[in-house]
């Protein structure tokens, strides 16, 4: 036992040579996580230079990578020696160090030589009281070691991004979001080539996308909606061959989807929403093989959804068209996704009947029709229209209405009318149309052929109904 403690002895002996032969404090007890004085002096004055001057580091937090840690601050050995690795300030946990109103970018943050993550939630909260940039320089000396920026909530962080923000080539991730951030997005950021997730989302960026953006081939997020970008998609986005979430929504791009996006293997995610995108849908893709999400509404890209190969998009499960100024038909082959579990395609000028292949879809939860053209008879059953609530949609279409098999039920689809026997006759060879047909007058045959055309509706038949009516109702009895 006595070797022992004398072995202990020799180690702190050792150990406290080696510390104040490195310029380290070694006032405090050996206990004490070892630190260059100079990163604890850097600590302390990023600390209070987002806190507050307030805070006493010193006081509170003597030894801040050991036994007086602080909230979101972690650290990390490097030969012997303990440094600052994560600094995370931010209402995100109930004890979690908090900004102060005048928090402002000190400059010994970049004095924090091993710094990997740096992340800044609801600091900069005053656009007009106190705006707050992000610093143009130093960034360089972050370079070897920050991987996680993200400043997230800032409503105060305005300016741009500095160009000098391209030196971090270590970075993985990059999240500015719900900042006020302004001006163009920097071509630099294309020199962030081991980015793994790229968010810009919620700002006030404008201009285009810079091509360079295509040099990310690790990329797998890629959000910079809610902006208002605008000009075209530049093609060289299809270099970005690992991703998996392509979000552009909200902003104000123009022109053709790009072909290249085929080429996006991997893409689970492609969200277009709210822009002014145009020239229909790219043939290209359907060949996104493993696209999941499918968002491009309120854009004015028209053109039709028939031929396209719909049936290769096999893991689809959310289709958003609606309002993109669609035309023709509903193809037969949508009713083959087997995941689709939303489809949206109102308020398009959509025309012709709704594929009963639709009602076959086996996971569909959500369908839009509303605000088309489309006619003839709806060809879901009670079941469908109960399952589906309000997730089912039709109204706005002036010549569509609901089968006569559904009368007895409650579960109808709103805001469509029950068909006319007349319709019934002409979209589905039921039984029962032989029958009213009996009575074999010319307008009865005219009405029961199959080039029947859906303007023809109207007062005629509202006559010829009243004529059959009763005839009608004595064959339903029966029946
Ligand atoms: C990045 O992209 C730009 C524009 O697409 C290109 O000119 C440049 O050579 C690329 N840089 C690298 C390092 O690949
Ligand atoms: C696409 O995903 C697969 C499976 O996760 C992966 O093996 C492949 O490397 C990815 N392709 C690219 C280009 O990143
Ligand atoms: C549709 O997109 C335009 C921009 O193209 C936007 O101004 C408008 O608010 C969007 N409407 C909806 C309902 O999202
Ligand atoms: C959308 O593009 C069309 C031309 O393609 C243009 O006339 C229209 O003003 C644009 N709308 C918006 C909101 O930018
Ligand atoms: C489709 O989804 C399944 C299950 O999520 C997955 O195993 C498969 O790889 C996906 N197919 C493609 C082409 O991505
Ligand atoms: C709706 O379709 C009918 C033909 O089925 C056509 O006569 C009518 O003009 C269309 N209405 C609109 C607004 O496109």
């Amino acid at each position: 036992m006595g070797r022992c403690m004398c072995f202990e002895a020799l180690l702190l002996l050792l150990l406290l040579c080696l510390l104040s032969r490195s310029g380290v404090s070694a006032e405090e007890d050996a206990s004490t996580a070892p630190m260059e004085n100079s990163e604890i002096a850097a600590l302390y004055s990023v600390m209070q230079s987002f806190v507050g001057k307030w805070w006493k580091g010193s006081e509170l937090y003597p030894d801040p990578c050991g036994w007086t840690p602080i909230q979101g601050v972690s650290c990390d050995i490097f030969n012997g020696l303990w440094y600052v690795t994560v600094l995370n300030i931010g209402p995100i946990l109930e004890n979690s160090i908090e900004c102060t109103p005048e928090a402002d970018f000190p400059p010994q943050l970049f004095e924090l030589k091993h710094l990997k993550s740096l992340s800044l939630f609801n600091c900069f909260t005053s656009p007009t009281h106190h705006p707050t940039k992000i610093p143009t320089q130093n960034w360089e000396k972050l370079a070897g070691s920050l991987e996680t920026l993200e400043f997230r909530s800032n409503p105060g962080l305005t300016g741009e991004i500095p160009f000098s923000l391209g030196r971090l080539v270590k970075l993985q991730s990059l999240v500015l979001v719900e900042n006020a951030l302004m001006g163009e997005i920097p071509t630099s950021i294309g020199s962030l080539t081991s980015l793994k997730k790229l968010a810009l989302t919620s700002n006030l960026f404008s201009g285009q996308i810079p091509s360079s953006l295509g040099n990310l081939t690790d990329l797998l997020i890629f959000d910079l909606s809610m902006n208002s970008l605008s000009g075209t998609v530049p093609f060289t986005l299809s270099g970005l061959r690992s991703l998996l979430k392509l979000d552009l929504s909200n902003n104000a791009l123009e022109g053709k989807l790009p072909m290249e996006l085929g080429l996006l293997k991997n893409l689970t995610l492609l969200d277009l929403r709210s822009n002014n995108f145009s020239g229909g849908l790219v043939q290209s893709l359907q060949y996104m093989d493993s696209i999941q999400d499918v968002l491009l509404s309120n854009n004015s890209l028209e053109g039709s959804l028939m031929g396209f190969g719909w049936e290769s998009l096999q893991n689809l499960t959310t289709l958003d068209l609606s309002n993109t100024g669609l035309n023709g038909q509903i193809p037969e082959s949508i009713g083959g996704l087997k995941r689709l579990r939303f489809l949206a395609l109102g308020n398009n000028r959509l025309s012709g009947s709704v594929p009963a292949s639709l009602a076959n879809l086996p996971s569909i939860s959500a369908l839009y029709l509303n605000g088309n053209n489309l006619t003839g008879e709806l060809l879901f059953s009670d079941a469908f229209y109960e399952k589906m609530g309000r997730r089912f949609a039709a109204w706005s279409n002036p010549n569509l209405c609901y089968g006569v098999g559904l009368a007895r039920t409650g579960h109808k689809p709103s805001g469509v009318r029950q068909c006319e026997q007349h319709e019934v006759s002409i979209t589905s060879s039921n039984l029962k149309t032989v029958v009213v047909g009996d009575d074999r007058s010319p307008e009865a045959s005219f009405m029961a052929s199959p080039g029947f055309s859906a303007s023809f509706v109207g007062e005629f038949w509202f006559v010829f109904f009243a004529k059959e009516l009763v005839v009608i109702l004595l064959l339903v009895l029966l029946l």
